[in-house]
């Protein structure tokens, strides 16, 4: 241990070094909720590619375990610490580097917080779409490390498509740089995508080139109301298939809309089954808009009503971003699945996990990014409560199966860690796990990097 330190010491500043195990202890893990962690050795904050580089060198030459982190917003534990690791905390590495209107990039540092590259690439006129609920605080390291995605990726995808190249520092200390800064480019295997919800798996991200868009007009949303989730999943096959583009079309049940209006007197209707939430950033939202709002009274709402101005549209996107937040006010615990299956199978999702929650005599409130067939079941329990506990980590393991059955995947965005290990062998089978595993060992011989993840 001593001799790590001195290591570590030799090659960063003072500050970048951590050891006060008070400190530390606040580093161990990310949001999930009962996912183990360890306690690391050290906590490392380098600010420079060199830093990282030593940082690499040292682990590899001591076998230490690497967890490297940003915000440690994750739902999954991907980033949670393992026993004697170096945490490897990348959110010093800020900087906005290079914002080209002409090439429409940003050349970004790994701990560049979501929303102030947003707020930045805006003032050029120009959008970088990824915003999971977290943006205001997740890195776009973290988000490069877990693929999120977020509310605007039913029209403009998720943070795979926008990550062009990569700079990343390999377990023994090597800097490789992947992919382009160019519009096009083929040249060999795709590693960046390769690096793109590899959960710290496979090296160190510390430079990213990241592809924008044109800023589109402000978006207005229209809020539905339905008498069941069943419905509200009809509208939402009804929009796609008539070839509707939303920029946002995201649905919360009624304990999720009571939950945030319990928490922020938000205002939402208490008594609908199913709120729709529906967005357009085109030249004309209000008549795109109204003809979604004809769909929806086609597929049964009760109620429907365009937001008057961006404004009040914001404040419905607010109260969806809190979903989650608000969900665990319900019970004292939550576990919050990400199972996404085929949006023409949204509606038997949401069917079976009513079932489940049933069977399991639960309080499962679901929030979804609807259009992508992306749900979040969040099930909502009392941890001090054993038989509680066991079923609520039984309705969670149904609901994955359920999404497998359903021709779909147990995570959308929030990525496997050590949540859903189990799972990813049971979706990826004996030889894609094989295959994944040597991809792994040819990064990281020595499994240095954030072991227990994933496998
Ligand atoms: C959301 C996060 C939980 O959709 O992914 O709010
Ligand atoms: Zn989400």
């Amino acid at each position: 241990m001593s001799d790590l330190l001195e290591r570590l010491r030799a090659g960063l500043p003072p500050e970048a070094l951590i050891t006060d195990p008070d400190v530390t202890a606040s580093y161990a893990h990310d949001m999930a909720s009962f996912c183990e962690a360890g306690t690391p050795a050290v906590v490392v904050l380098p600010r420079t590619v060199e830093q990282v580089q030593h940082v690499m060198r040292t682990a590899t030459a001591l076998r230490v375990p690497v967890v490297p982190q940003g915000a440690r917003t994750g739902l999954s534990g991907a980033a949670n610490a393992s026993d004697g690791c170096i945490v490897l905390s990348l959110v010093k590495m800020d900087r906005i580097l290079e914002i080209s209107p002409v090439d429409r990039i940003a050349v970004v540092e790994p701990g560049v917080v979501n929303a102030v590259l947003s707020r930045a690439v805006n003032e050029h006129g120009l959008y970088y779409p990824p915003d999971p609920s977290s943006w205001e605080t997740c890195t776009i390291g973290g988000n490069i490390g877990t693929a999120s995605g977020g509310l605007c990726c039913v029209k403009y995808g998720v943070t795979a498509e926008y990550v062009l190249g990569l700079e990343v520092v390999l377990a023994d200390g090597r800097l490789l740089t992947t992919g382009r800064r160019t519009a096009k480019g083929v040249a060999g295997y795709d590693l960046t995508r390769l690096f793109v919800g590899s959960e710290g798996s496979l090296g160190i991200v510390v430079k990213a080139v990241l592809a924008l868009k044109p800023q589109p007009p402000q978006q207005l949303v229209l809020a539905a109301e339905f008498p069941s989730a069943a419905t509200a999943c009809d509208a939402v096959c009804r929009i796609m298939e008539r070839g509707h583009t939303p920029s946002l079309l995201e649905l919360m049940d009624r304990t999720t809309v009571r939950a945030v209006n319990a928490m922020a007197s938000m205002g939402l209707p208490e008594t609908t089954e199913a709120l729709l939430l529906c967005a357009f950033d085109t030249p004309d939202p209000l008549a795109d808009l109204a003809a979604v709002g004809e769909l929806c009274t086609a597929a049964g709402a009760t109620e429907v009503v365009p937001a008057d101005n961006p404004a009040e549209s914001e404040l419905l996107l607010q109260a969806r971003r809190m979903s989650l937040t608000a969900l665990e006010t319900v019970k004292p615990a939550t576990m919050i699945d990400d199972v996404c299956v085929p949006r023409s199978r949204l509606g038997a999702m949401l069917a079976g996990t009513a079932a489940i929650a049933e069977e399991y005599d639960l309080t499962i409130g679901v929030c979804a990014h609807a259009g992508d067939g992306n749900t979040h079941p969040v099930v909502c329990f009392d941890h001090q409560d054993p038989d509680e506990s066991r079923r609520a980590r039984e309705s969670f393991d149904a609901i994955m199966a359920l999404g497998l059955e359903l021709g779909g995947t147990i995570t959308g965005e929030h990525g496997v860690g050590v949540l859903k290990k189990e799972w990813l062998a049971r979706e990826l089978g004996e030889t894609g796990v094989e295959l994944q595993r040597s991809i792994k060992a040819a990064f990281d011989p020595l499994g240095l990097l954030n072991p227990g993840k994933l496998f």
